[in-house]
């Protein structure tokens, strides 16, 4: 055990800093001359690619806010018409399949029981295929796709999932670039897309690089009870998976709200025992964010903004992390490292069990 975590505490350590390479080998072999190979989506992928009208994403978890990001990406690059929704609810209602629909299903594990059961029935509907993202090749889920785009995040075993994460994200932005390609994006945001799938692991290094300064900071939420995340577009699901880690990992109650929605209730928590952290690179709603942000320093709220430079001047937070500056497709990777990072060292200050906490499984294969 000691030898495989190396020079790591923890499996959750090792595999947070194991993301630059997990990203550079999800990448491997399927971009070249700047150009996202088609054929990785399958022999017909172009055709596919062409007749997809609209795209219904299934997950669970962590892999569901992954879909979350996706679904931003494919209805802002490509004017695909996209949901992206959790298995176990999909699989018991009675979902309207319009013809030209692409099923998709991300799963790290492939064998998460409600992902699965969501899978088995969409098969009797009238989809155009059914595509997975996930990590491993084996799998059930993989297996009973039609189309299959693997993370090559290699395995994972803490049980809050990073690098499973970060890597979904990449093989979901090679397929929102490829589809949007083929309903004619504009050929400067596509080059720009790819080059920034091709500058993520170099980032993320540089994001790593933050964990002093963000040690620090987790000594700040030790002690508290909540938390809440705020973000907005593709940074509002990145807020969740921020939540989602701190809870699963330290179990601080951590709640991710889109930033707009704050006045409609979880203002009325806002105090100084609640902290407020805001993911807020520098996109088209930065202007609105700094609004929302306002009103938690207003309410006596602790800030804790992630921020890349261009954003951090003119911020009134207690406390700015500034990351470096990414474009639409690598800010939402780059933005989630430092929140990895952060509900480690508050895992790790709290004693809690980082990689097999309290009452979570890695794979749930029952319902
Ligand atoms: C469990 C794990 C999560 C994971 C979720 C979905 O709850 O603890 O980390 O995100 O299952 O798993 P999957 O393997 O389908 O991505």
């Amino acid at each position: 055990d000691a030898v495989e975590r190396g020079e790591y505490a923890h499996y959750m350590l090792k595999e947070i800093h194991e993301q630059p390479v997990a990203v550079a080998d999800t990448l491997e072999g399927r971009i070249a001359g700047g150009k996202i190979l088609t054929q990785i989506f399958g022999v017909d992928a172009e055709r596919l690619l062409a007749d997809t009208q609209a795209v219904h994403i299934i997950a669970c978890g962590t892999s569901y806010h992954a879909g979350l990001v996706a679904r931003y990406w494919i209805e802002q690059l490509a004017g695909v018409p996209c949901t992206a929704e959790i298995a176990s609810e999909y699989r018991y209602r009675d979902p309207v399949v319009k013809e030209g629909t692409l099923f998709l299903t991300i799963s790290q594990s492939g064998e998460t029981a409600d992902t699965l059961a969501a899978l088995k029935l969409a098969k009797d509907r009238p989809y155009l295929a059914r595509m997975a993202v996930c990590n491993v090749p084996e799998s059930s889920i993989v297996r009973e796709s039609s189309l299959v785009l693997m993370t090559r995040a290699g395995p994972e075993i803490g049980v809050a999932s990073t690098k499973a994460f970060t890597t979904q994200l990449v093989a979901l932005a090679l397929f929102s670039l490829e589809l949007a390609r083929a309903k004619g994006l504009d050929a400067a945001r596509y080059a720009d897309g790819v080059r920034q799938l091709e500058q993520l692991p170099g980032l993320i290094a540089e994001t790593l690089k933050l964990d002093a300064e963000i040690l620090e900071l987790a000594t700040h939420f030790a002690d508290k009870q909540h938390a809440l995340f705020l973000g907005r577009g593709t940074h509002w699901p990145v807020a969740m998976e921020g939540a989602l880690k701190l809870k699963e990992i330290s179990y601080i109650h951590a709640e991710a709200y889109a930033a707009g929605e704050l006045k409609h209730g979880p203002l009325a928590l806002v105090d100084e025992e609640m902290p407020v952290i805001a993911v807020a690179p520098n996109d088209r709603l930065i202007d609105k964010l700094k609004s929302n942000l306002e009103e938690v320093r207003a309410r006596g709220g602790v800030l804790y903004a992630f921020v890349d430079e261009t954003v951090a001047h003119g911020l009134d937070a207690a406390h700015v992390v500034i990351l470096p500056a990414a474009g639409e497709i690598a800010a939402p990777v780059v933005s989630t490292i430092p929140l990895q990072l952060l509900s480690y060292h508050v895992a790790v200050l709290r004693g809690t069990d980082v990689d097999q906490p309290r009452n979570l499984a890695k794979s749930v294969t029952v319902e």
